[in-house]
């Protein structure tokens, strides 16, 4: 029988609540630390999430042995955070985005590679079900060629101009949080455009409130993507091909249902039941690459994280947006 895996937890926020739960249903994993900048929040937290060991500061988390660490602060500290795993010696899965801009993703990329340890963007829709049978269709053919892709992601947010939505010191907007999904399920299913259009409307700390895009391919694709915290937004991802369409129903990014629809035939409604968020298989894939000594995964690879993050500071660029 393979070992648990022992997991860390660096920033007890939100997402790191979630995952923790998850975690729970996971045949590996098990929740040993958690660090915070609060000693009372990461004992709060480890009473609920029946963690071993809680901590008031992060790097006080490496004395004890964790085979791997969740780093969920925000986004401009995800590099700091992971260097500083890395430096220790253990694995990491960080949150998306990776890092702020690509230089930072790379460094977090040299390190891992030079330290041989193992690193993962935590881009949990790669490994959801919905995602993997949207791609078996595909690759089977029925669709034809894709014509062109449609995604958002849109939620009206709360207006709190220090939260993290907002704040750009805390790497704030609708890109980088959300926009991210519409635009890696385009690289997915599409790969990497030759042309990006894009434009945003900002909120007046000067993050990008809504962000539309455009993107074309060589192969004479489109996709239109869109994200924002003005509205609530069907988040809903359609895939047109010549001969049929797909529809990854909402919340696309977190879906239970697909359907595929082919010309002339009854649509084919395939269900994914869960009772978890859906950060079970991210973590299986993570538990999987351990015990294989895997330093990286060959689903998500960390390959695939530059490519990412190189397209999302393209499609800034085109936007505007700017840190
Ligand atoms: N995969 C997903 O579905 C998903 C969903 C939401 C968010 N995310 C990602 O996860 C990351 C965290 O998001 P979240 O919604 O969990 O945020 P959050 O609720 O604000 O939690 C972030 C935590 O980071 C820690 N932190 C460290 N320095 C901080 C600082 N200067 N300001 C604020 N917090 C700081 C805090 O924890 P302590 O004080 O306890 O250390 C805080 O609770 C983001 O990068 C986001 O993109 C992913």
């Amino acid at each position: 029988m393979e070992k648990k895996i022992k997991w860390g937890i660096i920033g007890a926020g939100r997402i790191a609540e979630k995952f923790a739960s998850d975690l729970k249903s996971t045949t590996y994993g098990e929740l040993f630390a958690v660090s915070s900048t609060s000693l009372a929040r990461a004992q709060d937290f480890a009473l609920r999430h029946d963690a071993k060991h809680a901590f008031g500061n992060y790097e006080e988390l490496f004395s004890v042995e964790v085979d791997v660490v969740y780093v969920a602060t925000p986004h401009p500290f995800h590099l700091q955070h992971t260097l500083l795993c890395l430096n220790n010696g253990t694995p990491v899965l960080c949150e998306k985005p990776f890092g702020m801009e690509e230089s930072e993703v790379n460094q977090m990329i040299t390190t891992a590679r030079e330290k041989k340890v193992f690193l993962m963007e935590a881009m949990w829709t790669r490994f959801l079900p919905s995602t993997l049978k949207t791609l078996e269709i595909i690759q089977s053919g029925v669709l034809g060629k894709i014509i062109t892709l449609h995604a958002d992601f849109g939620f009206k947010a709360i207006k709190d101009f220090e939260g993290r939505a907002y704040n750009q010191k805390l790497g704030g907007g609708a890109l980088l949080d959300i926009g991210i999904y519409p635009i890696y399920l385009s690289l997915l299913i599409l790969g990497y455009p030759s042309a990006i259009k894009a434009s945003s409307i900002f909120a007046q700390t000067g993050v990008d409130e809504t962000t539309s895009m455009l993107f074309q391919y060589d192969n004479e694709s489109t996709a239109l993507l869109n994200c924002t915290f003005g509205c609530d937004t069907n988040c809903e991802a359609i895939i047109y091909g010549e001969l049929g369409k797909i529809t990854i129903h909402t919340k696309f990014h977190e879906s239970k249902k697909v359907t595929l629809h082919l010309k002339d035939q009854e649509p084919v409604v395939f269900d994914f039941p869960r009772d978890t968020f859906g950060y079970n298989y991210e973590a299986d894939e993570v538990h999987a690459c351990l015990q294989a000594g895997k330093l990286e995964s060959e689903i998500f690879p960390l390959s695939a994280s530059q490519k990412l993050i190189h397209l999302l500071d393209k499609t800034r660029e085109a936007a505007k947006i700017f840190y």
